[in-house]
Parts: structure tokens; C-alpha cells; sequence
């Protein structure tokens, strides 16, 4: 479990283990477009603005990593993350 810090309202979301992230912020009324849901489609892309991603994903290159997460598959490596559209 880890908190996702969503920037753009300061709203503090919990992300349980059993729940990914795109769905822990979409669940507290944060409209993230997604399509695949498994990391290759790049369709739910966020900035990664604070914190420390557990990239699970397929299609973000290296460079890309440190700036940006997907959230249907990535989570966090520490307690928080603060994501941006
Ligand atoms: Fe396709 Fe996340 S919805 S990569």
C-alpha cells in the first residue's frame, strides 16, 4: 500500500495492494483516460512529479521513467507518489 498524492487538487488517495493506481485515483472522481490496463498501450500516462515509481510497465522508455508512470500497472516504490496529468 502506498498514498498517491494527486497534484493538480492536493487530494491524498490510499492505493491498496489489491487495487492499482489508475483505479484508486478514479475511484475519488479522477478522470484518467486508460485502455489497455496492462502497461503497453501508453493511453493512461501521468507526470510523475514527486516520489519514486515502481514502473510495471512496457512502454515507457528509461529517460521517460523519471518524468512520467502508468498508472493501470505502476505503483510506488516508497509511501508516496504525487502524480499530474
Ligand atoms: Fe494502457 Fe495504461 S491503459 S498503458
Amino acid at each position: 500500500p502506498f498514498t498517491a498524492v494527486w497534484a493538480p487538487t492536493g487530494a491524498r488517495v490510499p492505493v491498496p495492494a489489491d487495487r492499482t493506481l489508475l483505479n484508486a485515483l478514479r475511484a475519488r472522481g479522477v478522470d484518467v483516460e486508460a485502455s489497455c490496463e496492462s502497461g503497453t498501450c501508453g493511453t493512461c500516462r501521468l507526470r510523475l512529479v514527486a516520489g519514486e515509481a515502481d514502473h510495471r510497465d512496457l512502454v515507457l522508455t528509461a529517460d521517460e521513467r523519471a518524468g512520467y508512470v502508468m498508472p493501470c500497472v505502476s505503483r510506488a516504490l516508497g509511501d508516496e507518489v504525487t502524480v499530474a496529468p
